[in-house]
């Protein structure tokens, strides 16, 4: 089937973005290892502890989502606050309870690499127009993914929709 076959591009090709994101991750920890952050070895750990919701203290975070490139261009945020410090993606599942465009944002799970954001706010990136939702804090982009990424306090974190050109992939 014609769109089966596509799907499968399409996933492969974000798993390449995947890839490309973690060894951006494995080449700065050879450069510059950072310390030990309580028990988890890395603020990228794949691994979390199955007892995260408990364990993190709480903090404030600030998500924007900012769309410049689709018909619908939008630039929406979260502040969240007292929120237990935990993966990226949490934050935004919380995002979405104050702020509805957040409520409205796909994912998919890849083994291994941990969830892929496909849209925020009905904005889906695709292979056919390369785009697709960088994430950044301040102007740097982060260098894992929403599963693996533990925001600090007081970060503000950016979805910006946008080209693999314009991000540096290309
Ligand atoms: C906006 O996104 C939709 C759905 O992904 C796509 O079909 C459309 O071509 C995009 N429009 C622009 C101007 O990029
Ligand atoms: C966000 O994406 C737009 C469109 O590609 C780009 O012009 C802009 O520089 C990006 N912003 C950041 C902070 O990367």
């Amino acid at each position: 089937m014609v769109s089966e076959k596509s799907r499968v591009v399409f996933s492969m090709d974000k798993v390449c973005l995947l890839v490309i994101v973690s060894c951006a991750l494995l080449n700065g920890a050879i450069s510059s290892p950072s310390p030990p952050l309580g028990k988890k070895p890395s603020q990228c750990s794949k691994e979390l502890p199955d007892s995260c919701a408990l364990c993190g203290r709480y903090i404030n975070v600030v998500l924007k989502a900012k769309n410049v490139l689709n018909g619908s261009n939008f630039n929406i945020e979260a502040k969240l606050s007292g929120v237990r410090k935990q993966p990226l993606l949490y934050f935004l599942e919380q995002a979405g309870t104050i702020s509805p465009g957040f409520n409205k944002f796909k994912s998919t799970y890849y083994k291994g690499l941990g969830y892929f954001i496909d849209s925020i706010n009905g904005v889906e990136g695709s292979v056919a127009s390369k785009t697709f939702w960088h994430i950044l804090s301040g102007n740097k982009a982060l260098e894992c993914g929403v599963s693996s990424y533990v925001p600090e306090d007081g970060e503000t974190i950016l979805f910006n929709f946008t080209t693999y050109k314009a991000a540096g992939y290309e």
